[in-house]
């Protein structure tokens, strides 16, 4: 195919890199030429590959053109086929990008069906493969997809979204895929060369089955202020957050310690990050990463006062309460459990309740697409929130396992050994 087209590098970021581009069958293979345009801006040379249905979106001729390169998308063509061309393909990229990943894409790569020039050059790849989920929220949320995303995941296979949002098909939800430049920065994160490793002084090397691994930790309640003096706060000490990062600790991980304002001081040997509201513990979270694991035992308040007060809230005389207008925190465990190429190899959530325990944590580990819950009932008379002891039942993909009541640091130090297993 003649091709008119002149590389515009705006930069070199990418420079001599490769992406192999597979495109889906969704209305978001709409954004793949736009993606193609920023790649090749970074000075990436991008080969696309165009499934049956990707075709019925977007054009072999939009994206050869703006790829400088024909699109390909059959398996059964003998000239490239003479060479192997499928296995070529695979092999001389740098990265292999799909998007956007449908349903069916990633059902196929789940299963390692090879049927079509995509999935088999997705299951002859020795390349990291980083896919852009798009679909519709029920097809997100169904159980088979959300298997099939944690097989993935298990595969080592990257993320970058989806987003929520609109959808095209009029509904509202998970599914949107990232935009093209927060996919170009995700490709970007996965092509830049590794950190030099900085070695710690030979005193402070662990040793332990967790030895290497980073785990961040949240933990204590967050503050959401009212007005310079008030805040809405919650019950939670932060004693088993705490508790879980010393036995991390003394598993040999390095942990991040991100804490609200607890009443129990940090642990010693863990890099404290203090924060008061949701908000900045989000932050804190995001500029910790990456890290092997994530463990959120911090009771984050739901929501905060829309527009508290700089000054200090004083009774004019009316007999009147002032008026307060709540809105909604960031979801911080369901934003690290969607964190794309970010998101830690295992993420465990916490979920307080006081009815119906395992029903509502079975259903929040779902909703957040967190690995693991560590559900506890804190109604009144048990006695747990703020208390030294806890009653956790755990739940993984297997079901919920029911442990004993025991002693908070008892809980964490048979929690840091299943984490060990994991990513030990
Ligand atoms: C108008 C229309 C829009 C679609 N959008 C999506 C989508 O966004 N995500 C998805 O997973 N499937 C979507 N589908 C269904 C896929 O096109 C279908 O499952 C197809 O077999 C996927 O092929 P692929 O594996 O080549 O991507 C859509 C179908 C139609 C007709």
């Amino acid at each position: 195919m003649a091709m008119c087209l002149t590389r515009n590098a705006k930069g070199d970021m990418m420079n001599g890199k490769r992406i192999l581009l597979v495109i889906g069958g969704g209305i978001a293979a709409m954004k793949a030429p736009q993606l193609i345009r920023l790649l090749r801006a970074e000075g990436a040379a991008v080969t696309p590959v165009l499934t049956q249905a990707g075709a019925q979106f977007t054009t072999a001729m939009t994206v050869s053109v703006l790829a400088g390169e024909a699109a390909q998308a059959g398996l059964w063509d003998i000239a490239s086929e003479a060479e192997i061309g499928h296995i070529q393909l695979s092999r001389n990229a740098d990265l292999v990008v799909v998007a956007p990943a449908t349903a069916d894409l990633l059902a196929k790569m789940a299963h390692g069906l090879a049927d079509d020039l995509a999935s088999t050059l997705l299951l002859a790849t020795d390349k990291r493969v980083l896919v852009a989920p798009a679909m519709n929220v029920r097809m997100w949320h169904h159980p088979a997809t959300q298997r099939n995303l944690r097989t993935l995941r298990d595969d080592g296979i990257l993320f970058v979204g989806p987003e929520d949002g609109d959808m095209a098909c009029g509904e509202f939800g998970t599914g949107r895929m990232s935009e093209p430049e927060a996919i170009v920065a995700a490709i970007r994160e996965e092509l830049a060369p590794p950190a030099p490793l900085k070695l710690l002084p030979e005193s402070q090397v662990r040793s332990g089955a967790l030895a290497g691994r980073h785990v961040i930790v949240t933990s204590g309640p967050t503050h959401e202020p009212i007005d310079p003096v008030r805040y809405i706060a919650n019950r939670s000490s932060g004693a088993q957050g705490t508790a879980i990062a010393a036995a991390l600790r003394d598993m040999g991980a390095r942990v991040s310690f991100v804490t609200g304002p607890a009443e129990v001081a940090p642990p010693e040997g863990v890099t404290v990050i203090r924060v008061q509201t949701a908000r900045q513990m989000r932050d804190a979270v995001e500029a910790a990463l990456p890290a092997d694991a994530a463990v959120m035992a911090a009771a984050v308040a739901d929501w905060r006062i829309k527009n508290s007060w700089a000054k200090k809230m004083k009774k004019d005389g009316s007999g009147k309460p002032p008026s307060l207008e709540m809105t909604e925190n960031p979801d911080i465990l369901a934003w690290v459990s969607q964190a794309g190429a970010r998101r830690p190899r295992l993420v465990v959530g916490f979920a307080a309740e006081t009815n119906d325990v395992v029903a509502h944590a079975t259903d929040k580990r779902l909703r957040k697409g967190c690995d693991w819950i560590v559900a506890n009932d804190v109604s009144e008379g048990t006695g747990i929130m703020g208390g030294s002891e806890n009653a956790v039942t755990v739940i993984t993909e297997d079901g919920p396992e029911e442990w004993p009541r025991m002693a908070k640091n008892a809980v964490a130090r048979k929690l840091a050994q299943k984490i060990a297993g994991v990513i030990g």
